[in-house]
């Protein structure tokens, strides 16, 4: 199957500058009279952005999505958060992209022809247009590779008929696009399925160009969507030799092959989005059966944990949100987000209830078979509960019989918007995360940073993000639950509950450990960086 997500383009967003940025929490600060803090925050304006002093790497990340120009789920904000942080790691980073034409045209329209070329793909010779198109920003080079054939339907993912096709196209000419460039860079890092067939291109049909220098990493995102296809298929859109349709590598079983299959076989290095990941994609029920392939390549896996872009995600300068707060005024400042919030959705305005929001891709992963199960059973007098995502047609309509079921204090919005997912952010006070399995996941990383405490089930990065609240010494981030049962589900929301109505001042210096706990790119990207210095 091809990824199961909605797809929506973000809609405008004018980002602040850095330094805009900077001064606006001076001003917050001023405004609190913290002189301390407004010193060091004004020192930050005068410091030059840190380089690290280690040395220069090249990188060319090739994936198929990336915000702002397009982004169905966390894939996309790594792509576009990972490459900056990796500036300051002191590498050189092209980002290889579809231009697929959902691309809102303000990005479009500043794209520069970089130039075309024509490139053999199928068994049969059959050959493709390869144009590419560069955009840079933030100093990051985006190369995105034109071609109508491909790239012209109104979403990145349709369908597998369409997909396989389009992807096998698209890991090609990204190595033919760098070749033609003449762009050869140390390491060559490849995310998820789409661009799997990368590392396998490059030992076989791109051994003999100045290209093989490079070292390959494969990271999985999602080891769910493999690209898994009938060997036909997939040997005449791959061009790829027959040898290769063997068990150790793209073959999968007797009829089929399997391109994240083969790039993990052929990658110098594999990579996954969280320790926990690593480990648990090595067993039976994580493995989505390649758990044998993955403990047969388990020397070269590593799990590296995500992080969030703090210029996008800062409570204290996002513009979309109703007030802007700090440590210094959060526990206020929530309260009138929350007000607010309420107010746009037609909830009961009280900032006395306890808000639960739920942001997620609406599919099996994310457990909401659970939240199905228990929602009647978490809905009381002084709770209300927001959803927001879009997917699978039954957790769609269930979502919508429970805003009926309990209007003013269930709103589910089934729709993908960056705007409102800002505010129930900053306005909830709790997120649920109870997913199924989760490779990293960032919405509890973003609930942390805005000040709302995650209920999670202890899986993937939820379990190496969120620790669990210990009542005895009042520590830990947030509430967790271990077996994918619907009833340590209610029994962690009731937890929280607990805590939030019968001791405030606890629940309270939760949220700002949360909101100070370092979840920045800079020490995932400093990993990623010591893995390229190791392989070159
Ligand atoms: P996944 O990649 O599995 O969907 P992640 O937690 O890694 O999950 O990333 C999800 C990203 O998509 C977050 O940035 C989250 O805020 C965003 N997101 C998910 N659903 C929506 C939605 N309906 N509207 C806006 N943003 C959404
Ligand atoms: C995937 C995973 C999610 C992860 C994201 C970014 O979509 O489902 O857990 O955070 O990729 O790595």
């Amino acid at each position: 199957m091809a990824k199961e997500k909605d797809v929506k383009t973000p809609k405008k967003r004018k980002a602040p500058s850095k330094k805009a940025v900077v001064k606006q929490k001076a001003a917050i600060a001023e405004e609190s009279k913290e002189k301390e803090l407004v010193e060091e925050i004004l020192a930050e304006v005068a410091a030059p952005e840190e380089i690290s002093s280690t040395p220069r790497r090249s990188v060319a990340f090739i994936g198929s999505e990336c915000y702002p120009f397009v982004k169905t789920g966390g894939l996309g904000d790594v792509m576009h958060a990972l490459p900056k942080a990796l500036v300051k790691q002191n590498c050189d980073v092209k980002v290889i992209l579809p231009r697929y034409k959902c691309i809102p045209w303000e990005y479009q329209e500043k794209m520069i022809y970089r130039g075309a070329f024509e490139m053999d793909l199928c068994a049969d010779g059959r050959s493709f247009y390869v144009g590419i198109m560069e955009y840079v920003w933030d100093g990051v080079v985006y190369d995105f590779i034109d071609n109508e054939e491909f790239f012209s339907n109104g979403s990145p993912y349709t369908n597998l008929v369409d997909d396989i096709p389009k992807y096998c196209y698209f890991a090609k000419a990204a190595l033919a696009a760098l070749n033609y460039m003449d762009w050869i860079p140390d390491i060559i890092h490849c995310h998820d399925w789409q661009a799997a067939l990368v590392p396998v291109y490059l030992r076989t049909q791109f051994e003999h160009t100045k290209l093989t220098t490079a070292k390959t990493i494969l990271t999985i995102h999602n080891l769910r969507f493999q690209g898994i296809y009938n060997i036909p298929t997939i040997r005449y859109w791959s061009g790829l030799p027959d040898h290769l349709f063997c068990k150790d590598v793209l073959k999968t079983s007797h009829q089929d092959a399997n391109m994240m299959k083969g790039g993990l076989a052929y990658a110098n290095m594999i990579t996954t989005v969280s320790p926990t990941y690593a480990g648990e994609i090595q067993s039976a029920y994580y493995g989505e059966t390649l758990d044998a392939h993955l403990r047969y390549h388990s020397g070269k896996l590593r799990g590296i944990i995500n992080g969030i872009d703090y210029d996008i995600w800062d409570p204290a300068a996002d513009g979309r949100l109703y007030a802007n707060y700090t440590l210094h005024n959060a526990l206020e400042q929530k309260k009138e987000n929350k007000r607010r919030l309420q107010e746009e959705l037609g909830l009961t305005q009280d900032d006395g209830k306890f808000v639960i929001g739920l942001i997620s891709r609406l599919t099996d992963q994310k457990g909401l078979d659970l939240v199905n199960a228990i929602l009647s059973q978490v809905m009381d007098d002084h709770t209300q509960v927001v959803v927001l995502g879009t997917g699978d047609r039954v957790y769609e309509d269930s979502f919508r019989y429970y805003e009926n079921a309990f209007r003013g204090s269930v709103c589910s919005n089934i729709m993908y918007d960056e705007t409102r997912a800002h505010r129930i952010y900053a306005g909830a006070d709790a997120l649920l995360v109870p997913s199924r399995f989760e490779p990293c996941g960032l919405t509890q990383l973003i609930a942390m940073h805005y000040g709302t405490i995650p209920i999670v089930r202890e899986t993937g990065g939820l379990k190496d993000t969120v620790e669990p609240y210990n009542m005895f010494t009042n520590a830990g981030n947030g509430f967790t639950f271990d077996r994918y049962d619907a009833g340590l589900l209610l029994d962690a929301i009731n937890r929280a509950k607990t805590l939030y109505f019968e001791a405030r001042s606890c629940w309270d210096e939760m949220v700002l450990r949360d909101m100070e706990k370092d979840l920045s790119w800079e020490n995932s990207a400093k990993q990623y960086k010591d893995l390229y210095l190791g392989l070159t």
